[in-house]
């Protein structure tokens, strides 16, 4: 319950963040994240299509494409516990609008990527702590996909953004790093 009460006040805390303000922020959020190894040394990039409230993610799949870095995206299955699968994202046309603005990719075979195959997966979240645990959006699809990810995974957000401590439960799995305006912050 304590997640959603602040899923909510952090919602609405970036609600009130104004689009030219974030694309400051994320200047500056990108601004490190490209200089670091994990950036650097990554062929595959597992990103969201953020939605309205959230940082936006599309600078970010369109360097790692100027960079040929093959960039995945996930599709989730609320009916078929709470799982998640990546696709090769090459173009804006292979998306789906989902739910409002929620957009994934179209189920398509061809393009399926194994979870080994994402170098570095930058994991979604509401509000982060300083050991690397998060509140996501509260559906449980990155803490069950974390569960069998062995490589770099990492969160972008801004300083607000982060607290000393966030309560946690047991399925509850960290970040390694979490990248922010001010600093690079590694677990
Ligand atoms: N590994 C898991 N196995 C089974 N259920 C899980 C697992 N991880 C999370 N859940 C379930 O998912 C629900 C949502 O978890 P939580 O509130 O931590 O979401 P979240 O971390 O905000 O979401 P996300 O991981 O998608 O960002 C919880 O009620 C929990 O029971
Ligand atoms: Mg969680």
């Amino acid at each position: 319950m304590y997640k959603d009460t602040f899923r909510t006040l952090v919602k609405r805390l970036l609600k009130h963040i104004s689009p030219k303000e974030k694309e400051q922020f994320l200047v500056d959020i990108t601004k490190h994240l490209y200089e670091t190894e994990w950036w650097e040394q990554a062929d595959t990039i597992g990103i969201t299509i953020s939605r309205n409230i959230e940082l936006d993610t599309d600078p970010i799949i369109q360097q790692a494409w100027k960079q040929n870095k093959a960039v995945v995206i996930p599709k989730c299955y609320p009916e078929d516990d709470h799982r998640m699968e990546f696709y090769q994202y090459t173009n804006k046309h292979e998306l789906e609008n989902v739910f409002l603005d929620l957009y994934e990719p179209k189920k398509d075979l061809n393009k399926l990527v194994q979870p080994q195959e994402i170098d570095l997966l930058i994991v979604p979240g509401l509000l982060f702590d300083y050991d690397g645990f998060r509140i996501g959006y509260g559906g449980g699809y990155y803490d069950r996909f974390l569960e069998n990810f062995l490589n770099h995974k990492i969160s972008l957000a801004m300083e607000q953004q982060l607290v000393k401590h966030i309560p946690r439960d047991q399925y509850d799995l960290p970040v390694d790093a979490i990248i922010t305006e001010k600093s690079i912050y590694t677990i």
